[in-house]
């Protein structure tokens, strides 16, 4: 399972269940009607509105509240919970997680966003990390590669042909990002650490991660086609798990004004 093509986006069932072998990623639109926002952001709590208002650009804000919101009422449905009710606590480097993961059966998330669209990959008993990215154009890409990326990493990647370097960076750094997010480190593991498959036409795999001989074999990667202009990737702990896409859906009236 290394793909998972635009298309295979579905409604959520009324009645959600998660098995060990599920493996459930959430679209979730950032900018719904002010409407909706308003609803979105009486869900917050006060740590959360305080981070809210910290964002100059009342765009970011909206997106964070969005997204922050979203989050909470997804996880609840899984957990019978009201939005409200959801609590988190922070790994050392500011992973969030379910407060008492063991009293809920396990579950855990991993959230990504990048311009007017997050995504939320939901399991159960196992870790998970989740990455997109706009594409956009990037005018030091090779610069960042020769900079941050492996040795292996930018000799496949400067064997590429100009012309499909942006999107071999996107798609190569959407997989990085999903490994060390589903770890837990975000950046504080140098990039330059493990590699990555992202020559084009390479399935998505994790290569190598210094002095961890055995970090390979423990994830999978896939790609994921959150839409058309988005790149994204998800790094999954063990494997015979089974991908399934669900988009979340504001209601009727969608604010297509302030788009980034
Ligand atoms: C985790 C990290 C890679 C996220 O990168 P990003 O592309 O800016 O953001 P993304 O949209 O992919 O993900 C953001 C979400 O990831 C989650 N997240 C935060 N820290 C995380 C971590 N350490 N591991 C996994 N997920 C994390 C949160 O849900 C966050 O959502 P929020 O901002 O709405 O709270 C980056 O912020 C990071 O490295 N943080 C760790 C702190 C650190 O070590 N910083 C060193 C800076 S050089």
């Amino acid at each position: 399972m290394d793909t998972h093509p635009e298309g295979d986006w579905h409604r959520p069932p009324s009645q959600l269940t998660l098995g060990s072998e599920d493996v459930h990623v959430w679209r979730i639109p950032l900018d719904p009607s002010d409407t909706v926002v308003s609803e979105l952001a009486s869900i917050l709590d006060v740590d959360e509105r305080a981070r809210a208002a910290r964002f100059h650009a009342v765009i970011h804000r909206t997106r964070f509240v969005v997204g922050r919101a979203l989050l909470r009422r997804v996880l609840g449905q899984y957990l019978g919970l009201r939005p409200e009710e959801v609590a988190f606590v922070y790994g050392e480097h500011g992973k969030p997680a379910l407060r008492g993961e063991a009293t809920i059966g396990g579950l855990r998330f991993n959230l990504a966003h990048s311009k007017d669209l997050a995504l939320l990959a939901v399991v159960c008993g196992r870790e998970v990390g989740v990455d997109l990215e706009a594409l956009r154009a990037l005018e030091d890409a090779e610069r960042i590669v020769a900079r941050f990326f492996s040795t292996r990493e930018q000799a496949d990647f400067f064997r590429v042909a100009p012309e499909l370097r942006q999107l071999t960076f996107f798609r190569g750094w959407v997989r990085k990002e999903a490994y060390i997010k589903a770890i837990g480190k975000g950046l504080a593991l140098p990039l330059g650490d493990f590699d990555v498959t992202l020559a084009p036409g390479d399935p998505p795999r994790l290569l190598r991660v210094q002095d961890q001989p055995d970090e390979p074999n423990r994830w999978a990667l896939a790609e994921l086609s959150p839409g058309v202009g988005f790149v994204g990737a998800i790094a999954v702990e063990g494997t015979g798990w089974r991908l399934r896409g669900f988009d979340v859906t504001h209601g009727p009236q969608a604010n297509t004004e302030n788009r980034e």
